[in-house]
């Protein structure tokens, strides 16, 4: 599997990953998925405390022989310095796991001096229970106060939406991360899904093009599009074992720079799924935290009774 540098540590993370969020956590199927994946390379999992599915991702890593790489997220409403380390050991339980590979802050929150939130992930680092600090939903301006309250680590990923379809960190993000040797890793890389169903025809017949030229499908020629940006990694969803074979076939080979531009003026600079008021209020009120905290808990209390 191709691989991407992970900010400026010398380690790789693989540049096509498997994202775990609407995997029920009582899924066989999803486990099967992900033990499939990881033998096909794509040996880095991401989940989150918000997903409540990371027992389910524990069993897939024990049905796992090779080492796989492990994130996961806590979640805004887990901020306060005292939280953040109980969430964290909540997830190492869950997960069945002494160390996380890649801590990620799920979503900011302004409501939470981010001074605090770094001091416990810095603690995290220095107990051995995680071992990198990524954050996700993050704009430029809060990567670098985030990464200045840091005392001794370095921010080494951001989590953002990125796809052929929604590509506004294009804008400014994705230059600002190269230069800062920060690793870009894209969620929702298939349009979640849409990929199968464009609405621009525009993009859909360049994929369709592109994909018969490189006797590729739409949905592999959409995850190269992402990772032949420097620093960039993906992290597709896929359940149907179809889907996890595609997708673990969408690296190692490349769209030249022209095809890339190509897809680059067909595409939509397409607007994240959660943008204007919407994305201030998830950073700004306490209010919108609670209330990612009551879903959290109804998704657990749903997840027990399964
Ligand atoms: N940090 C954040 O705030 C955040 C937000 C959203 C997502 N994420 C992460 O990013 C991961 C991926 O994003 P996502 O789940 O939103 O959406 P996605 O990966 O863009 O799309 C997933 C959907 O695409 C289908 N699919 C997978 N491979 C395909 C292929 N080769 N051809 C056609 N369809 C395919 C899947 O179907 P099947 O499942 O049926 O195979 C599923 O319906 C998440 O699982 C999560 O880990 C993070």
């Amino acid at each position: 599997m191709q691989t991407v540098a992970l900010g400026r540590t010398r380690e790789r993370i693989p540049a096509i990953g498997m994202g775990t969020w609407k995997m029920p956590n009582d899924s066989n199927g999803c486990i099967n998925a992900l033990r499939e994946g990881a033998a096909m390379g794509m040996s880095l999992i991401d989940t989150a405390e918000m997903y409540a599915n990371e027992e389910m991702v524990g069993r897939a890593l024990r049905s796992i022989d090779s080492q796989v790489f492990v994130a996961t997220k806590v979640s805004p409403h887990h901020f306060r310095e005292k939280d953040v380390l109980s969430a964290c050991d909540a997830s190492l339980k869950r997960l069945g796991i002494e160390t996380i590979d890649l801590y990620q802050l799920h979503w900011p929150n302004h409501s939470v001096p981010i001074k605090e939130t770094m001091r416990a992930m810095e603690t995290l680092v220095k107990e051995g229970k995680i071992r990198h600090i990524g954050v996700s939903n993050f704009s430029i301006e809060e990567m670098v106060d985030a990464q200045a309250a840091l005392k001794r680590e370095e921010i080494v990923s951001n989590q953002v939406e990125y796809s052929v379809f929604v590509r506004a960190i294009e804008r400014d993000m994705l230059e600002f991360c190269q230069k800062e040797h920060v690793t870009v890793i894209a969620y929702s890389p298939l349009a979640r899904g849409a990929i199968s169903r464009p609405k621009s025809h525009a993009v859909q017949s360049v994929l369709e093009e592109l994909a018969a030229k490189h006797s590729k499908t739409p949905a592999q020629v959409a995850l190269n599009y992402l990772i032949s940006h420097k620093g960039v990694a993906a992290i597709p969803k896929a359940s149907a074992m179809q889907h996890v074979k595609e997708n673990s076939e969408a690296a190692g080979w490349r769209l030249s720079r022209h095809e890339v531009e190509r897809l680059a003026a067909a595409g939509g600079t397409g607007r994240p799924m959660v943008s204007g008021p919407t994305a201030w209020l998830a950073k700004n009120m306490s209010v919108w935290s609670s209330l990612m905290e009551k879903m959290e808990r109804g998704r657990r209390a749903k997840a027990g009774r399964r």
